[in-house]
């Protein structure tokens, strides 16, 4: 039992029932790596042994007490290697440990990563289309309603309803459970929830889209309100798609909050699946390399541009998504239908603050910055204006969120392990991206 063993909780304690043993067996989780890599597998056996190694044998060597020692162990370990295989020890050994996760999120519990969520059923019909303007759902409603995790915080309708969605590789609970949605309960005029994506979003990006559909038609039916979505990363191309492709979603849809975004994708996505060593790709990986069908095909329908007043919230020092500076900004949404966008770099909105240096992909989640502009945005029901922000010296002088804690810190920078167990053992490999659905040819 170790560090696995929180990696295989992001997606197996939520399938006990269905998967009775939910630590992966080493062999096993070797296997799996290295099943359907053909010519490439001795190779990859080998690399995958060997980063299993690394990790097994690695210990921390410091423990987080401060928040100038977390920025300056980021530091080190995201300017050191570009290698992402190198990150992940050298992010445990700096005392970014997943193993500590349960530990630190204080009530962690299995429950809140559940893909087997038992909801009210819809009190109108949704499915299989939820509108004559939508496709049809390919995925089963079970599986779509199964993926929303209503916490007992929530109001039904008494508070406007705010859906905290994923991104890859790490599921809702881990992302959003103790930070955005511990603190947005708090407020009168927000009321949390979120999802989680089967296989934690690393399979077919227009899958993960239909949750994000289901779930505004369910939650705006279910509440009688419009929603406010909150995306994560991948989270905001699955939410781009479905409000592109599935048209029911924009009017029941008040306003986006996108934070660490990758609209463009990324072009360290070949560093997550490089050609050598091969370790093969997944879906969702795939569809968010630059040139990727899954992004083209977006495009090509008005995906580059926003339906619903939006909010983007980027870094530059993001080790996963890039580039998010120069001409074209990955996450950066443009406004052709003039819907309202802002567009946020937080090193241009805090210069030289602790705020606005070091920032990792992950770390947006916990920004004292990105925090005060989402909070803007919830609060006025439009698009996040930094001239109404009050304190922006105050804010900018502190790393994590008000209300955020080291600890939080600690905990969603070991998430990026988790993100690496699951897209490591994620099954099968492939190095072709899905087809793109019929209704988007
Ligand atoms: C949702 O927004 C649409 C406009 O986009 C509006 O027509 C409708 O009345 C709103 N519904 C609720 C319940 O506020």
């Amino acid at each position: 039992m170790g560090w696995k063993h929180i990696v295989a909780a992001a997606n197996c304690l939520s399938l006990a029932a269905a998967h009775p043993s939910p630590v992966i067996e080493r062999r096993d989780f070797i296997g799996s790596v290295v099943s359907g890599l053909g010519a490439d597998a001795t190779n990859v056996a080998k690399v995958a042994s060997a980063f299993l190694d690394g990790v097994e044998a690695t210990v921390p060597t410091a423990t987080i007490s401060t928040f100038p020692q977390a920025t300056s162990a980021l530091t080190n370990v995201f300017t050191k290697g570009r290698n992402f295989l190198d990150t992940i020890p050298s992010l445990i050994e700096a005392g970014f440990d997943p193993n500590d996760i349960p530990s630190i999120i204080e009530g962690y519990s299995p429950a809140d990563n559940s893909i087997n969520n038992i909801d009210p059923p819809p009190n109108k019909k949704i499915y299989p289309e939820s509108s004559p303007s939508d496709p049809a759902y390919s995925l089963p409603e079970s599986t779509l309603l199964g993926s929303i995790h209503i916490p007992n915080t929530f109001t039904y309708g008494t508070k406007p309803p705010v859906i905290l969605f994923p991104g890859t590789g790490v599921p809702g609970g881990i992302t959003f459970a103790y930070t955005y949605a511990r603190l947005l309960a708090k407020l009168p005029y927000a009321d949390p929830l979120w999802l989680n994506i089967p296989d934690s979003s690393l399979n077919d990006a227009q899958l993960t889209a239909e949750h994000a559909a289901y779930a505004i038609n369910y939650i705006a039916s279910l509440t009688s309100h419009n929603v406010t979505i909150i995306t994560f990363s991948q989270g905001s191309l699955n939410l781009q798609w479905a409000l592109t492709f599935f048209p029911s979603t924009r009017p029941l849809t008040n306003q986006l909050i996108a934070l660490s975004p990758d609209y463009h994708g990324t072009v360290n996505a070949a560093l997550i699946c490089p050609t050598f060593p091969n370790l093969g790709c997944t879906p969702s990986v795939l569809q968010q390399f630059p040139s990727s069908n899954f992004i083209s095909t977006l495009f090509a329908h008005g995906g580059a541009s926003a339906y619903i007043p939006t909010t983007s919230i980027r870094s530059a020092t993001d080790q996963i998504v890039q580039p998010q500076t120069g001409p074209n900004p990955s996450g950066v949404l443009q406004d052709e239908r003039n819907v309202g966008v802002t567009n946020y770099l937080v090193q241009e909105v805090c210069p030289a603050s602790p705020a606005g240096t070091l920032v990792t992909h992950e770390g947006i989640l916990y920004n004292s910055i990105a925090y005060a502009l989402t909070l803007d945005a919830l609060q006025h029901g439009r698009p996040a204006q930094l001239s109404r922000v009050e304190d922006l010296g105050k804010i900018c002088a502190e790393i994590v969120a008000e209300g955020m804690s080291l600890a939080d810190l600690v905990a969603t920078e070991g998430s990026f392990a988790v993100f690496f167990g699951n897209f490591l053992a994620y099954t099968p490999r492939t190095s072709v991206e899905p087809k793109v659905m019929g209704y988007a040819v």
